[in-house]
């Protein structure tokens, strides 16, 4: 068969959903199909991509501190370099983007993005408001038939998430009525930090500020943590971050999320340590519940972090020696995991587990391999990935959603078709954020 028969062919069966201009078929890895790929934050947990995204065209590099763009421009030599993402999404031979920078910036690097056409991995978390998070996952829809995306919780290609989510949905426990996610970090920040010194040449300290309304004054400390670590120095503000809710929450919340099968919540709400207008806080609860599903009926999830915790069903069994866990409860008894190990605890009469039948060896779900990698492929193949803006975004606007309801101390009516809350003007305010003039979110 001709090439251009067999796309044709191919085509009209529904196998090859997606060329890309620059991207030809036939070997993965042959030289003419390889990504031509911007990589946005170049240093700390950008260089964790550097290994996954070196089997392709790196063409870009951008980074706001010129110092930390030293290293990628060594490792990726033909990259163009720029400090300012925009101009770099304007390189016209680009065609997906690696996003590792603050978390105030995803939404916005995300949206241009997709607007652009291209295909993008962004690390987590997706945004820092129910609005951004929303933005982002309505362009990943429009384009879901042309555009692969991944949001960055690698830690869901460890086969654990499989074990739990069919140990659930097989129902090793019954039918599943409520699961908790939670993570002990305990950063405590006292407010932005004051005016000191002045940037150094080489930090373009005003493209950091970027979208940010407020002119929070230089202050080393935001930029003094170690590589894949400096996020702690910001991501506690509410202007940088949304605490442990983006961070570690992100990770945790997905291995409830990849088991429950959940959409948006109908309700939120949420308590925890008396409310900083600086600073986000580290003892939170949130809790929300879900619609019924095809297999399995209304569900509750909540959140815990900075030492609150559910109440463990057994005392035998310390909660808190699980650092960052997750936990579900069934009509037959509980689930309780990490990221890479569980354990099952039937509980109650008639608890003899005859109501469940592993499945036989080739219906277990096949592992997915490396993550990254997994976008690569999405990119040149099918499209699909474990962890795409639809996926992670309704997780993440979920989880600050929470942030919202603790922040106005109210149970709230959700209405995630239309991204509005039904009983608090209050709580509708502070979905969205306002920008520094020039900044635009859906760009
Ligand atoms: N998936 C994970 O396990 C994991 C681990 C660590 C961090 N992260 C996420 O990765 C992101 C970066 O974290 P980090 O600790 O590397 O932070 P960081 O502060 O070190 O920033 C990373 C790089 O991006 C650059 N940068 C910042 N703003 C930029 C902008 N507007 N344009 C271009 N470059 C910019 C910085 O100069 C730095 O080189 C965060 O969103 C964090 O949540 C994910």
């Amino acid at each position: 068969m001709r090439r251009r028969d067999f796309l044709k062919t191919a085509a009209a069966a529904g196998i090859v959903p997606m060329i890309m201009p620059g991207v030809r078929l036939f070997g993965a890895d042959a030289a003419s199909n390889k990504l031509n790929i911007a990589l946005i934050g170049s240093w700390g947990r950008g260089e964790a991509h550097f290994g996954p995204i070196s089997s392709e065209n790196v063409v870009a590099i951008c980074d706001i501190n010129e110092e930390h763009m030293v290293g990628a421009a060594e490792r990726f030599p033909k990259a163009t370099k720029y400090t300012d993402w925009r101009k770099c999404l304007e390189q016209k031979d680009i065609n997906a983007v690696v996003i590792c920078t603050t978390d105030f910036t995803h939404a916005f690097v995300a949206n241009w993005a997709l607007n652009r056409g291209m295909h993008v991995y962004c690390e987590k978390p997706l945004g820092n408001t129910v609005e951004e998070v929303r933005t982002v996952r309505a362009n990943y829809l429009k384009n879901k038939s042309k555009l692969c995306t991944q949001v960055g919780t690698q830690r869901h290609e460890l086969e654990n998430f499989n074990r739990v989510q069919e140990l659930i949905r097989d129902g090793a426990i019954g039918e599943v009525t409520d699961a908790y996610a939670w993570g002990n970090r305990q950063i405590r920040r006292k407010g932005y930090l004051p005016a000191e010194g002045t940037p150094p040449p080489h930090l373009h300290y005003d493209l950091w500020l970027g979208p940010i309304a407020t002119d929070h004054p230089y202050n080393p400390g935001y930029f003094s943590g170690g590589p894949g670590a400096n996020c702690l120095q910001w991501n506690m503000y509410w202007d940088f971050g949304s605490g442990q809710v983006g961070d570690m929450g992100s990770h945790t919340m997905d291995l409830v999320w990849d088991a429950v099968e959940a959409q948006l919540p109908t309700t939120a709400e949420g308590k925890g340590q008396e409310f900083n207008p600086e600073v986000t806080p580290v003892e939170l609860e949130t809790h929300f519940e879900f619609p019924a599903n095809s297999w399995r009926g209304p569900i509750r999830i909540s959140w815990y972090q900075g030492g609150i915790m559910p109440r463990t069903p057994k005392e035998y069994v310390d909660l808190n020696k699980i650092d960052h866990g997750a936990m579900f409860k069934g009509t037959k008894g509980f689930l309780i995991c990490n990221f890479d190990s569980r354990l099952i605890l039937p509980i109650g009469r008639d608890t003899d587990m005859t109501y469940y039948k592993p499945r036989p060896k080739d219906k277990v779900l096949p592992a997915i391999g490396n993550f990254q990698k997994e976008w690569i492929n999405g990119c040149k193949g099918n499209l699909k990935t474990s962890c795409d803006m639809e996926y992670s975004g309704n997780c993440i606007e979920m989880m600050l959603l929470g942030l919202v309801a603790y922040r106005v101390g109210k149970k709230l009516e959700y209405d995630g078709a239309t991204g509005q809350v039904k009983n608090s003007p209050e709580a509708n305010a502070l979905l969205s954020k306002k920008y520094r003039q020039g900044w635009t979110l859906n760009g």
